[in-house]
């Protein structure tokens, strides 16, 4: 394994990704955000870590990931992504556009700039989903439908294209201890109350770490027999049946 793209990787699931494609062995990992300090802060960690501040939403920030690849891309890594609580009632426009642009645009963007890159065949993409793709809540619908794109692009990618060989898989979490909470404006006591609200409602009893997550994203990464796979990581929530 030689080139890794994890984008959204200065923080939480993507942060955890890279270093563990780093610890696995891969020579280039780089990784992608719009603060280029909180990529800094992670590529201090291993030097198979390279910084690229990049906003996926844009075709200069795919232009910037495209410029800093050497070679060909081994696995693709798609987990920037936003929460935000959109209720019907209260509807902000530009809320909904930046979920929509972020979590649906973004990786559209960065797959078809970088196609020409994603080695072939051997390649592979990982889409960070969301168990809201498949289960949707109320007062989130613009998040829960993005991830049901991404639930969508997973299998119809996967058709696309399986004749270069390229594999593209998802891992669709419930609640995982990140700063995606905070980003949505819950303070720690909030996160916390949530935390603890939905934990007894998932049977294996607790919220995921990002650690939890990262395993499968490796191993869907290195699966030469699957695609057009999600896997929830959820601690069980889907089968309690409560969302
Ligand atoms: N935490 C959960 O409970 C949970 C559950 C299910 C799914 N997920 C999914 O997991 C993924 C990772 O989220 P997380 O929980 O690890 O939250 P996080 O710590 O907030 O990470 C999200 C990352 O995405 C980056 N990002 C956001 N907008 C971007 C943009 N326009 N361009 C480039 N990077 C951007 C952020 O960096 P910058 O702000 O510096 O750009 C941040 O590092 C997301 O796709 C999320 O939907 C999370």
């Amino acid at each position: 394994m030689e080139t890794v793209v994890v984008t959204g990787a200065g923080t939480g699931i993507g942060r955890a990704t890279a270093l563990a494609f780093a610890g696995l062995g891969a020579a280039n990992v780089i990784i992608t955000g719009r603060r280029k300090e909180r990529l800094e802060e992670v590529a201090a960690l291993h030097p198979a870590i390279v910084p690229v501040a990049a906003d996926v939403t844009t075709a200069a920030g795919a232009d910037a990931v495209a410029e800093a690849v050497r070679g060909q891309v081994d696995v693709l890594v798609h987990n920037a992504g936003i929460f935000r609580f959109t209720p019907l009632a209260a509807l902000d426009l530009a809320t909904a556009r930046d979920v929509l642009e972020t979590n649906v645009l973004g990786p559209v963007l960065l797959t078809s700039r970088l196609l020409p890159q994603l080695r072939s065949p051997g390649g592979a993409i990982v889409l960070v989903s969301s168990r809201g793709g498949h289960n949707p809540g109320p007062s989130s619908s613009l998040y829960s439908a993005s991830k049901a794109a991404v639930h969508s692009f997973t299998r119809s990618w996967a058709a696309e294209l399986a004749p270069l060989g390229i594999r593209v898989n998802a891992v669709a979490p419930g609640f995982v201890r990140t700063e995606a909470y905070a980003a949505n404006g819950l303070s720690p006591e909030q996160v916390e109350g949530l935390f603890a609200g939905v934990a007894h409602k998932i049977p294996l009893g607790r919220v995921a770490e990002p650690e939890d997550i990262t395993p499968w994203i490796t191993q869907l990464a290195a699966s030469p027999l699957v695609t057009g796979q999600v896997v929830t990581v959820d601690g069980g929530l889907d089968i309690g049946g409560e969302s």
